[in-house]
């Protein structure tokens, strides 16, 4: 699905969303300019533009092909060099053995069905005392995918049970809150969402 929609994803609302959502990143974690970074579901690199400065290498994965082919050409004509585009899921990089200080991802969560198990090899590839960072939507009825006839995600999260994964995985300093209000133009109506952002250390 998002292989289709790849060369639109970069719409004046994304991109405007995306700088908040690094911004709140930022806010909610100390990460300097010596430590490595992973996006997980990064699409088009849309948050990962806004923190090159801040992170001395960016690990981006996606598995959508449309997705990281876009990234790529981005990447070349702003002539980034600490961003390594890859397409694959979590279990490639487990496979793969790097870890990170600061793993990331942003409303790539509900889309996968086994979202805590994700999480908790998300966990696996974070270096000792690095972070992860989760930003997601907050439970709502269903309407914010209504217009995707196919879609089998999860209708946004409790935070709580959010918080509960991380800690049962082992991490410390777990803390969430809400920080974005939007609205979602579908075919039916207008749809009111919000975004949490979670953290903790490993
Ligand atoms: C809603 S988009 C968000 C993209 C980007 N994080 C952003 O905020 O602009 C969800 C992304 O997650 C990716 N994705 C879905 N399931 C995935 C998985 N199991 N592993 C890696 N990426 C996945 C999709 O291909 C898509 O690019």
């Amino acid at each position: 699905m998002f292989d289709n929609i790849a060369k639109e994803w970069d719409s004046e609302k994304r991109i405007e969303r995306a700088k908040l959502i690094a911004n709140e990143m930022l806010e909610n974690v100390d990460i300097d300019s010596k430590s490595t970074g992973l996006e997980f579901g990064c699409g088009t690199g849309l948050i990962s533009f806004n923190l090159i400065d801040k992170l001395d290498k960016i690990t981006l994965i996606d598995t959508s092909k449309g997705m990281i082919d876009v990234l790529k050409e981005k990447i070349e004509r702003a002539d980034v060099e600490n961003m390594i585009p890859l397409q694959g899921d979590v279990d490639y990089l487990i496979k793969k053995g790097e870890k990170y200080d600061f793993i990331y991802t942003s409303m790539v969560l509900h889309h996968i069905d086994d979202a805590k198990g994700t999480i908790g090899k998300l966990i696996q590839l974070l270096n000792k005392e690095g972070l992860l960072c989760v930003v997601d939507l907050n439970t709502e009825s269903g309407s914010f995918h209504g217009d995707e006839g196919d879609f089998h995600g999860h209708n946004g999260f409790d935070q709580r049970e959010i918080q509960s994964i991380f800690t049962r995985y082992g991490l410390e300093e777990v803390a969430s809150h809400t920080f974005y209000k939007g609205i979602k133009e579908t075919k039916e109506k207008n749809v009111d969402y919000s975004l949490f952002i979670a953290r903790g250390r490993k």
